[in-house]
Formats: structure tokens, C-alpha cells, sequence
């Protein structure tokens, strides 16, 4: 699985998706840069959210909110209050980690290890292999699955409010630290995620900001100015996608955990006691959504929580088989009137609801879907990055994208640079230019042309030969299957569309 992670990680920069910050001064902990091909995957990713969410429904409206706000803002939503992490130091050799995430992990290998065992049998007794008593009956898997439960839940009840619990369970399972092997820890201590900022010239009149580390108070703050101008009902929806920041502790596992990032969050707005039937209409709505992809169904599963965070009745992840285990990739919460109250509580404006139905005013419950988009990428990309066995012995390295996400739709290849193939091909490019990103390639033999195309998701490649010039016909070459048919040339828009369209 390390290696599986690694490969990702140099892809992603050998083929160039995603750099690191400022790689010229040795780059920047946690914070990434997507280039030339990782751009134009991301923006498709995040089309394919907007899509879903705004122009498929017609309640729900899109909102570009500033990434400054009122400092207030905070500490109404209780960022500046409670927006933290529980860290421990390692006194031996100063690193630090979180809490939370060093016992998650040591959990997470315990279970690991029942799965590797899962495995072993498998292989061993083939098909008469009976999975659900193996794991009822074999002593060390029982073992395994019940202290990783038994972990899990302690850490669901209330990690991060008593800090000595953490602690106690830390030296409780004799946890070193992963990079040094010590166990002389700290005490753990709450850490604020918040980067401050500030604002104005001098240092008198300065004002302390924050950097957001949500775009949803965007949408709160602006509820009442979108459903009075859009002259929205309630339920309706304010969707936006925007960039958010945390100073967060664990700094790894590459786009999975950044200090910069960006969030796809959408806020429905609905009538008090109604917000239940919504939670769970989101939390299948937004699962579907994901299944649309086609990475594989098994590769996502709910995590219900148990202990909610302060504005919440009920909340759960969307968790995804990343390549170092199934974490979140989405929340759902159904946040009650949490938010909205507190705004009208330090702005001391009111932010309610006539509802013409009801003849009444009240503050709309909120049922929320957040999801990262970094993360998406690392989803899509990760699982999607493939070594498969050909016929003839030799290997291939294949990206295989959602067409309807891949970077560039189609490349068009002359089969020699010379004949008039390479004008033929940049007219194709003329061509089908104004509705996909197109490619050109004339470098190397044809055949590591398709190569390159297949490591960089590229679901077709047009080759012009000899038989273009007589009968206007070219071969399209298909990604997944490598199968090439012959065409002319004016089927292309229709066959590339019909693949790729959202
Ligand atoms: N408004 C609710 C909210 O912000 P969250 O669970 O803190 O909830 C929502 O974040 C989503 O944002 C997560 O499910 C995750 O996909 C993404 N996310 C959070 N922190 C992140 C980070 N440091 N790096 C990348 N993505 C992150």
C-alpha cells in the first residue's frame, strides 16, 4: 500500500499534476500546486459538482463569497473558540503530531494486520473460503478486529474533549512516535487551526483577521441578501466552491491533509423539524453522486458519528478506500439553527424566514454537504492510476480517468511528421478545439505516443496515417481497451462527445 501511495505521489509530478509549493526553495510542508494536466482535472471535478448541485436543481443557487470576512464571523461559529486540535510533542525529538490521528493510525495498522491474515487464509483454502466464520472463529483475527474496535470507539467518545484521556490511551497502548520509535510524549494540549491575518496599514488601527477555515459562513452570513434577491423558499440551497485554510498539525499524506485547500459546500436551507428527512435525503444524494464516477462502489462506505460537533444533530462521513485505508472525503450535518441564531446573536440583525405557507417567521434549519476537492482529486486519481498486464507480456501504466473528468479529451497524432500528416492532424485540432482539450503529439514512435496519452488519462488517441490522405478516415485508439476502429474524420466530435459529455 506504501508503494502503491508513492507511485501516486511521483506520478502526479513526473506527468505533471501536482508540484510542490515553492519546490525551488525546497518546497512548502502541506501545501501543493497543481500544474498543467492536475488543473484541468480539478476544474473538472469541481464542474461536475457544480453541475450536480446548481444547475440541476432548481433550488439550489451558487455563491462566490470573499475569503476575508468580519472577524466576528468566527466567533459567532465558535472557530475562534473551539476550532482546535488536540497535539502531543514528542520531547525527544521536538515532532509533532496529532493526538487523535496517532492513535487513528496505530488502530488503523491493528487492522491491518487482520486483514492481512483475512487474506492468507483466502488464498489458502480458495474457494471454499467462508469469510464470516474465519473472522468468528480464529483467535488472533477476533483479537485484532475487537481491540481495533474497542480503540475506535473510545476515540469516537469525545477524543478531543478530555485531553488526559487521549493521553492516558496514547501510553495505555504503548504508542511511539512513528518517525523515532519514543514514547516521551507531553502532555496534549488544544491547538487553534486558524491562520491569522491582518488587515490595514498601521499598527494602531490594524484589525486581526482570519483566513477562512470554512467557506460555509460565507453562505450563512449571506443567507438572508441570496433569498431575498433570488426570492428563494424555503428548502432551498446556497452551493459554493472556494479556497479554505487550516494550520493543521499532521502535515502528510500528500493532498489528503493540506494547510490550503479547497471545499465544495452547499447549505440547505429548511423548515424547523423537516431537517431530518433532509439529512438523509442529502446523505443519499451525495453518495450517489459519488457512485456516478464509477470508481467502484466497495470503495465508499458511511461513517455515522456518534459524538457530534457543537452545531450538529446528526452528522456522517462519506469515507473512501484511500490508498492508506478508507478516511473521510465528505461530511453531511445537519447543523440545526446553529449558525444562523449565532449570526443574529453577535450581529444583531435578524435572519429569519417569512414563510408564506406557514404564515410564520422563523430561523431555517441547515442541512450541509462538504466536500473536499483536493481530496476528490486524490480519490479519482489514485484509484484510477493503474499498472495492468498486457497479452504480450509487458506491463502498461494507465490513468484511467472518468472520461467526463480527464484532462484532455482526445490527442491527435500524425504517424510521421512529414507527407502532410502533421497539417492534416492540426486541422482535426482546429476542429474539434472549440468543444474539448485537445492535444497535439508528433515526438517518438507512435506506439509511445499512446503511452504517454494512457499515463496521462487521455481517453482517445486520433492517429492520422497514409490512408488519411485518400479517404479521409483515421484511427481512434480507446484507452481502457486499446481497441482502435476506423473512422472519418467528421464522426469524431459525436464519438469523443458521446464518451466524455457530464
Ligand atoms: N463546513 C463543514 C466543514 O468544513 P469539515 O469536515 O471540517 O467540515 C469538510 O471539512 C471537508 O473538507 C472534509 O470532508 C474534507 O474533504 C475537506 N478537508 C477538511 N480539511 C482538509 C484539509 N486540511 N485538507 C484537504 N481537505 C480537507
Amino acid at each position: 500500500q506504501e508503494d502503491i501511495f508513492k507511485n501516486v505521489v511521483s506520478h502526479a509530478k513526473e506527468y505533471g499534476f501536482i508540484f510542490p509549493s515553492s519546490e525551488v526553495y525546497d518546497g512548502l510542508s502541506a501545501v501543493y500546486d497543481y500544474a498543467q494536466n492536475g488543473v484541468e482535472l480539478k476544474k473538472n471535478i469541481r464542474e461536475y459538482w457544480w453541475k450536480s448541485m446548481v444547475q440541476m436543481n432548481e433550488n439550489i443557487v451558487g455563491l462566490d463569497a470573499a475569503i476575508l470576512m468580519h472577524p466576528t464571523t468566527w466567533k459567532a461559529s465558535g472557530h475562534v473558540d473551539a476550532f482546535n486540535d488536540p497535539l502531543i510533542d514528542n520531547k525527544d525529538s521536538k515532532k509533532r503530531y496529532r493526538a487523535d490521528v496517532l492513535v487513528e493510525d496505530y488502530a488503523e495498522k491493528i487492522n491491518q494486520k487482520a486483514q492481512k491474515e483475512i487474506e492468507k487464509a483466502r488464498a489458502r483454502f480458495g474457494d471454499a473460503f467462508n469469510e464470516e466464520e474465519f473472522v468468528t472463529t480464529n483467535a488472533r483475527v477476533i483479537e485484532y478486529l475487537s481491540k481495533y474496535k474497542e480503540i475506535l470507539s473510545r476515540l469516537a467518545k469525545g477524543m478531543s474533549d478530555d485531553l488526559q484521556d487521549v493521553k492516558a490511551l496514547i501510553e495505555e497502548l504503548e504508542i511511539a512516535d512513528p518517525e523515532t520509535g519514543s514514547r516521551n510524549w507531553t502532555d496534549v494540549k488544544q491547538f487553534n487551526l486558524m491562520f491569522g491575518t491582518k488587515l490595514g496599514a498601521s499598527a494602531d488601527s490594524a484589525m486581526d483577521l482570519y483566513l477562512r477555515p470554512e467557506t460555509a459562513q460565507g453562505i450563512f452570513v449571506n443567507f438572508l441578501n441570496v433569498q431575498k434577491s433570488g426570492r428563494m423558499k424555503v428548502p432551498f440551497g446556497i452551493a459554493q466552491t472556494g479556497k479554505a485554510f487550516r494550520n493543521e498539525i499532521v502535515a502528510r499524506q500528500f493532498i489528503f491533509r493540506m494547510r490550503e485547500f479547497e471545499q465544495m459546500e452547499m447549505q440547505f436551507f429548511v423548515r424547523p423539524g423537516e431537517e431530518m428527512k433532509w439529512y438523509h435525503h442529502w446523505k443519499e444524494a451525495r453518495l450517489n453522486w459519488h457512485l456516478s464516477l464509477g470508481l467502484g462502489k466497495e470503495n465508499y462506505r458511511f461513517h455515522d458519528h456518534e459524538k457530534l460537533a457543537h452545531y450538529a444533530n446528526a452528522a456522517a462521513d462519506i469515507e473512501f478506500n484511500f490508498p492508506f485505508g478508507f478516511k473521510e472525503l465528505e461530511g453531511i450535518h445537519s447543523r440545526t439553527d446553529f449558525d444562523l441564531k449565532a449570526h443574529e446573536q453577535y450581529s444583531g440583525r435578524k435572519l429569519q424566514y417569512f414563510d408564506p405557507e406557514l404564515n410564520e417567521n422563523y430561523v431555517p434549519y441547515v442541512v450541509e454537504t462538504s466536500v473536499g476537492l483536493d481530496r476528490m482529486f486524490l480519490a479519482v486519481f489514485a484509484t484510477s492510476l493503474q499498472e495492468e498486464a498486457l497479452e504480450d507480456g509487458s506491463t502498461r501504466t494507465v490513468l484511467k480517468l472518468p472520461a467526463v473528468l480527464a484532462p484532455t479529451k482526445a490527442a491527435v497524432l500524425p504517424l510521421v511528421k512529414k507527407d502532410g500528416l502533421p497539417e492534416i492532424s492540426k486541422k482535426i485540432i482546429e476542429d474539434l478545439k472549440w468543444d474539448f482539450n485537445v492535444a497535439y503529439d508528433e515526438k517518438d514512435a507512435v506506439g509511445r505516443r499512446y503511452r504517454r496519452q494512457d499515463a496521462l488519462g487521455t481517453p482517445f488517441c486520433i492517429t492520422v496515417d497514409h490512408q488519411t490522405l485518400e479517404d479521409e478516415t483515421v484511427t481512434i485508439r480507446h484507452r481502457d481497451t486499446m481497441k482502435q476502429d476506423r473512422v472519418k474524420i467528421t464522426e469524431l466530435r459525436a464519438i469523443i462527445e458521446n464518451e466524455v459529455s457530464m
